[in-house]
């Protein structure tokens, strides 16, 4: 439909960007129609991005009321297809995080939570500025497929109760066309957006309840702890309003999750901690996880039967053989997972040594993410390539004792002249002191 059309359907109701835009910049609240006028104009070409630019920048300035909020979650996720899974089953969760660096969670909780009972239908997403994204990940397992066909992503939830995959482009379109345009106009890091953002798509894609993972730290996109609240209270009211059950979970993003960040070394991370071997934060935030899905999910009645359940499907083996039935139906190679040395791999390893002895301080997760990416773990634009094997392997987290020169992380890559600015900078990202600093919390709080 044209915005002369939109337009012409609602009666006699005419409505301009312009003084939607000027409405919003002088702090004004939009109404429903308003919204969804800019959100469809947008989206079918009919508002210009130069306008639409402008309409985001005041919204960046003065915000969002809840209602508008909403409003624009509904305009977003009407965009496109809204997903029905109830024929597959009654309780489907899914879970999505806001992003950051090593968080590799999602390739172990699928199939955890599967193992255990519950449904989950996963559209994940791709690397985003400094953080990684769960496609490529996955895509490093040679094979895997993460462009499903809806048949397929539902025959494969039938089957074997998890399937992984990137959102298709009939799910929520108008989110995918606003993000890209917030990442060039420098509207990312705002509450109303990115909570509009999440949700419309995690609602297009039709589980019933959600489980999320909001990040906050110095390598999550929302940094303060405060905003990283208010973005999960309201994330968890939309749901409400849609009638979805969620969960969101705000943990710390002050320093990566684990050990290793890039596709083939997470996923060799991922693998070891289904084999449980894994690091203990990796581990003990995918027991939390699980257990919040299986309830979710009306598996278990409390979060202490369903971390004990959990710690069962990692311990018997369960769930890594459900990541192998999955990547078997996503066309992955099975014998990599059983055999990680078959992952593809860098082809420089160099080591960076530490130049002081102490406690590690603190750790500038930002900073290794953007190196990360420089080295080939991430996309520096849209046409680049990544290069699975690429990453860091951190060998000191906070807290940890360094002798002078002793390893604190080794880079892979295949880019063998860019290993000395990466040191440089991976060095720069570690600091050091003489005393015992606080432990880090990794779960901050829980929102029902
Ligand atoms: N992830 C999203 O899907 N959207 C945002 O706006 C930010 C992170």
């Amino acid at each position: 439909m044209t915005l002369k059309k939109y337009n012409q359907g609602m009666s006699k109701i005419h409505l301009s960007p312009y003084e939607i835009i000027l409405k919003k910049r002088n702090g004004g609240n939009l109404s429903e129609l308003e919204i969804d006028f800019m959100v469809r104009g947008f989206n079918e070409c009919a508002i210009p991005p130069y306008q639409f630019s402008s309409f985001l920048m005041a919204v960046f300035f003065r915000g969002m009321s809840e209602d508008e909020i909403f409003s624009l979650t509904k305009s977003m996720m009407n965009s496109g297809e809204v997903l029905s899974l109830s024929e597959i089953s009654k309780y489907t969760v899914d879970k999505h995080s806001t992003g950051g660096v090593g968080d590799k969670v999602s390739i172990i909780l699928a199939p955890l939570a599967a193992a255990g009972g519950v449904t989950v239908p996963m559209m994940c997403g791709r690397s985003l500025g400094h953080t990684g994204g769960t496609l490529d990940k996955l895509e490093s397992i040679r094979g895997f497929r993460t462009n499903l066909s809806k048949k397929d992503f539902f025959r494969n939830l039938k089957k074997s109760k998890v399937a992984m995959m990137g959102q298709t482009e009939k799910i929520a379109p108008a989110d995918k066309k606003i993000y890209a345009l917030r990442d060039i106009t420098a509207t990312v890091d705002s509450i109303p957006l990115i909570a509009a953002s999440i949700m419309s798509k995690k609602l297009a894609e039709g589980a019933k309840a959600l489980l999320l993972d909001v990040k906050t730290g110095n390598g999550a996109f929302i940094k303060d702890i405060g905003d990283s609240e208010k973005l999960a209270r309201l994330m968890v009211k939309i749901a409400k309003k849609m009638k979805r059950k969620c969960t969101a979970v705000i943990t710390d993003m002050n320093q990566p999750l684990g050990y290793a960040i890039g596709n083939s070394l997470e996923i060799k991370e991922c693998i070891e901690t289904l084999h449980d071997r894994g690091p203990e934060d990796l581990k003990s935030l995918c027991v939390e996880f699980a257990a919040h899905m299986f309830l979710l999910g009306k598996k278990t009645k409390s979060i202490q039967a369903g971390k004990i359940l959990a710690l069962r499907l990692i311990k018997d083996g369960s769930a890594f053989r459900k990541l192998c039935e999955m990547a078997k139906n996503q066309g992955g190679d099975v014998k990599s997972l059983e055999n990680p040395s078959l992952l593809p791999s860098a082809k420089y390893i160099c080591r960076l040594k530490s130049a002081g002895k102490g406690y590690i301080k603190g750790i500038n997760t930002h900073e290794i993410g953007l190196t990360a990416v420089m080295i080939g773990a991430g996309r520096k634009d849209l046409s680049s390539k990544i290069d699975p094997g690429a990453g860091i392997m951190l060998h000191k987290k906070i807290g940890d004792f360094t002798e002078k020169g002793e390893p604190l992380a080794t880079i892979y890559t295949s880019r063998k002249n860019l290993t000395g600015y990466a040191k440089e900078r991976l060095l720069d990202s570690f600091s050091i002191s003489k005393t015992v600093p606080a432990k880090q919390k990794l779960i901050h709080r829980i929102i029902r």
